[in-house]
């Protein structure tokens, strides 16, 4: 397990999904109720790019490709078409700097 500093707090916007790189993987920050969640960012139904096809509902987020819905906290698929959950990371903050624990 390693942490890896991915952005600071201040960059990512509230309700909105912030693409940063974990090591050499693209992931996704999400800001959601005052926490931060981390999650992968391709979509498990036909591998769409969330960064570029998504629309946000709370804590969930749609994939516009073809309306499936993730929830950010859990990385639980919660609509169709997708079967299989985004995989989820934990995330922690020290002062305005943000960490993500990758294997
Ligand atoms: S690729 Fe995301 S719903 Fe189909």
């Amino acid at each position: 397990m390693a942490k890896v500093k991915v952005a600071k707090v201040s960059e990512v916007p509230e309700g909105e999904l912030k693409k940063v790189m974990v090591g050499k993987e693209p992931d996704a920050l999400f800001y959601v109720g005052g926490q931060i969640y981390a999650t992968t960012k391709i979509c498990t139904h036909a591998q769409c790019d969330l960064d570029q096809n998504h629309l946000m509902h709370g804590e969930e987020v749609e994939c516009t490709c073809h309306g499936s819905q993730f929830n950010v906290k859990t990385g639980k698929n919660t609509a169709p078409p997708a079967s299989e959950p985004l995989k989820t990371f934990d995330v922690s903050v020290e002062g305005d700097e943000v960490f993500v624990e990758v294997q």
